[in-house]
């Protein structure tokens, strides 16, 4: 039997993600409308994933100042400029190789990159102490993720790698787990306790998982996609002493740490956590987290630059990790330069710094009065709740569909959720990311709703979203 046989995703009971089906009507719609075709709407909205600038985000303009220098360092002589951006570009030319980013970098990236990485992560987390050789820069933090399931689908038993995944988890995950033979296993996270990590939930999982798979990890995202939940102290205390007790590997993916808004919530490292928890964990416990250039503040998704930190894993794991890297040779080197000066913005007295923290500040600030309007437009509509997010992108509404629809959908074949989906976004042009893959209680349904675009646009997107909403459900006998 082949192992892909053993992770056959409706054995596990995963739903086929619907995603690409929905994506497709949202090209086809697309390509009609620039044929001419006449819509109640001009173009498509997607809010169903998270791409800051495609959702109408501007990049920071320190970044692309830096970047146009390297890019063309002629642009040194140019007095345009504030004098902070050419130093620092003259300063990244220094250590590239050849002085140019066009030359390749050490697969692991460029050491003076992975230093700045080091430096960012001591000071964060109050002087726990990070190091240079711990960093691993790749072409997108999820490269480097599927660095490490490809090792942990790579070890000794009888049965295929098994990561614990929680039920709403990134809409990408299953699909990368699934591809390297590990095996996903869900534990759900309380939506009545907006999205909390549940420790006795964790056991359960576990425990039906033995025997069918081989448990080596378990996976977190905080602050949370799809849900919008920040992680405190104690949660991640109590994950901590799970994962020590059970052996099992944290990978921890903290891509939205740069974008918590939540009153009173701030963002807390799982390593500073461990650090916290004594030498008994800090030394032992195996922590891997997860950080990008794609999320947050800087958005620069499409410069593929993220990076790991590897903590209590064994030196010959990390040569493997290394040797693995090798094989897309170099990350971009530009991405690598930005995610420098991610972690190592303008300082007070730069000339850079006002600029930079105003377009900061502007940014957090509208994904926080996002979050907040289309909660309370959500909770508004009937059939519809939702909790509110402390920090990321998203929102992870409950839809409680009509009978009507869930039979409809039944004879077509698809899942309700994707079916409403499929209508707002052929009816209204609005592309609404279809609840979850896996795990979840039959019946239950949710949509995925990206906060990142302009208040105005989310202000269109969701007053459409609301009247399709509520021609469905007054077009029903049953609505709710
Ligand atoms: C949970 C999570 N991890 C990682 C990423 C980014 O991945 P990458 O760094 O490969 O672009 C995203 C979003 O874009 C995300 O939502």
């Amino acid at each position: 039997m082949s192992s892909l046989q053993h992770v056959n995703p409706r054995v596990m009971g995963i739903r086929v993600w619907p995603q690409s089906r929905l994506h497709s009507v949202a090209t086809h719609i697309t390509q009609t409308i620039t044929l001419g075709a006449q819509k109640p709407f001009k173009q498509v909205n997607d809010v169903s994933s998270g791409d800051p600038h495609k959702a109408g985000m501007k990049p920071i303009s320190f970044v692309r100042q830096v970047l146009a220098v390297c890019l063309y360092p002629q642009l040194l002589k140019d007095n345009n400029l504030p004098l902070d951006v050419r130093l620092r570009a003259q300063r990244l030319l220094e250590v590239c190789d050849g002085g140019s980013v066009g030359s390749y970098t050490a697969s692991s990236g460029i050491p003076h990159v992975r230093q700045s990485i080091a430096d960012f992560i001591t000071r964060r987390d109050a002087g726990v102490p990070s190091f240079a050789k711990d960093i691993f820069i790749s072409a997108g933090s999820q490269g480097a993720l599927m660095v490490i399931v490809k090792l942990l689908a790579n070890g000794e038993g009888e049965t295929p790698a098994g990561v614990l995944t929680p039920t709403p988890c990134p809409h990408t995950l299953p699909t990368l787990l699934d591809d390297s033979g590990v095996m996903v296993v869900p534990y759900q996270l309380m939506e009545d306790r907006g999205w909390a990590v549940d420790l006795d939930e964790l056991h359960r999982a576990l425990r039906t998982a033995r025997g069918r798979c081989e448990p080596r990890a378990i996976y977190i995202s905080n602050p949370g996609n799809p849900t919008g939940h920040v992680q405190d102290s104690k949660s991640i205390k109590e994950v901590i002493q799970f994962a020590a007790a059970e052996r099992l590997l944290l990978l921890v993916d903290e891509v939205y740490q740069d974008i918590v808004y939540g009153p009173g919530k701030e963002f807390i490292s799982f390593k500073k956590v461990l650090f916290e928890m004594g030498t008994k964990y800090w030394e032992t416990v195996e922590l891997i987290s997860f950080n990008s250039l794609s999320t947050g503040c800087m958005g620069e998704c499409g410069l593929r630059a993220g990076y790991m930190e590897l903590v209590n894993v064994d030196p010959g794991v990390m040569h493997f990790v290394d040797t693995l890297l090798c094989t897309s040779i170099s990350t971009p080197v530009t991405g690598q330069l930005a995610l420098d000066l991610m972690v190592d913005p303008p300082k007070l007295g730069d000339a850079s710094y006002d600029s930079y923290t105003q377009e900061i500040l502007l940014k957090r600030t509208i994904l926080s009065q996002n979050a907040r309007r289309a909660q309370e437009f959500l909770n508004d509509l009937p059939g519809l709740s939702c909790q509110p997010a402390m920090g990321g992108i998203y929102l992870y509404p409950s839809l409680h569909l009509p009978s009507e629809i869930i039979e409809q959908a039944k004879m077509l074949g698809v899942e309700a959720d994707v079916l409403y989906c499929q209508r707002l976004l052929e009816e209204e042009g609005v592309f609404v990311g279809a609840g979850c893959q896996f795990g979840e209680t039959k019946g239950k349904h949710h949509l995925r709703l990206c906060i990142l675009a302009p208040t105005d646009t989310t202000e269109e997107v969701l007053a459409r979203l609301g009247s399709f909403h509520r021609r469905l459900s007054d077009s029903l006998p049953s609505s709710p």
